[in-house]
């Protein structure tokens, strides 16, 4: 017997759904892992769909009105395709500017993935916090409006790094990445004045986390790295509802708009993320 009680506008309320959920989680390449990550620990026995953008990658330098259309696209023929009980959008460029058009256009929960400036300003002792984002995401006025409401305090320095998602895709894909490429990416963050010093950097791009060990080496000294995915994770069971018991093993696929680029270590790290099943929905940009 399938029973759903959807939450009205805006998703407030817990949606109960008393089957096995079917949860896709969305970004534009394999950043979304990391978010991912956490969704499975919170509810093993969901069914997962990890569905990636890629022929569209990077999205921090698509225009708005061009990534609000392909996202909303490519959404639905994902929608079409695997009827996700709920979305996790697992990318700040685009929950940043397209979640209102996703609620507005399908009758499913989305959960996004905004920068976390809330917790940053609550946890700085110095005053200075950076987000490091995609340069999308810095320029949005959903980001600016975050930090006028929630961190008007401190002083909020915006990295828009233009390279450093598709340094995290190298990583990931065992190709070389170069430190001093890294520490130039994030060296904005650090700001030292008048005795003060940038003691919190929020990771709001979902690509950032794969390169955590890097970045914390990299760092001119040492901060709190801010990721926002155990908080996502949170939500999404708030949502759906604690995990249920199921004898069988949860079904799990990576699904890819091109995924021509995938190399060995790509497949063999998204077998450690827990997808073996890899899949592809062709969409060129
Ligand atoms: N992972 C995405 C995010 O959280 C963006 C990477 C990209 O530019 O496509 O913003």
């Amino acid at each position: 017997m399938r029973v759903d009680l959807l939450a009205g506008a805006g998703y407030a309320a817990p949606v109960l759904c008393l089957r096995t959920p079917t949860i896709l989680v969305f970004d534009s390449g394999l950043g979304g892992l990391t978010v991912l990550r956490e969704v499975m620990r919170q509810r093993p026995d969901a069914d997962i769909v990890y569905a990636a953008d890629d022929a569209a990658f990077p999205y921090g330098r698509l225009g708005e009105q061009a990534l609000v259309d392909r996202v909303l696209s490519v959404m639905e023929r994902l929608v079409d395709r695997f009827h996700p009980d709920l979305v996790v959008i697992a990318c700040n460029t685009a929950s940043t500017l397209v979640l209102p058009a996703l609620r507005a256009r399908f009758a499913i929960p989305f959960v996004g993935t905004v920068p976390a400036v809330k917790s940053a300003a609550e946890r700085t002792r110095s005053g200075l916090i950076s987000v490091l984002a995609t340069p999308g995401t810095v320029a949005r006025d959903y980001t600016h409006d975050l930090i006028e409401r929630y961190a008007a305090g401190c002083e909020v320095i915006l990295v828009g790094a233009g390279n450093l998602a598709a340094l995290a895709e190298a990583v990931l894909k065992g190709e070389p990445a170069d430190d001093a490429m890294i520490a130039a990416e994030i060296a904005p963050c650090f700001v030292a004045r008048e005795g003060r010093r940038t003691d919190v950097v929020t990771l709001a791009c979902t690509h950032y986390p794969l390169l955590l060990p890097r970045l914390q080496r990299l760092a001119p000294w040492p901060v709190e790295w801010i990721d926002p995915a155990p908080a996502i994770a949170r939500r999404t069971e708030q949502l759906l509802g604690p995990a249920q018991p199921r004898p069988e093993a949860a079904s799990t696929v990576a699904v890819f708009t091109d995924g021509t680029s995938l190399s060995g270590p790509a497949h063999i790290a998204l077998a450690g993320f827990g997808l073996a099943r890899i899949d592809t929905e062709p969409l060129p940009l």
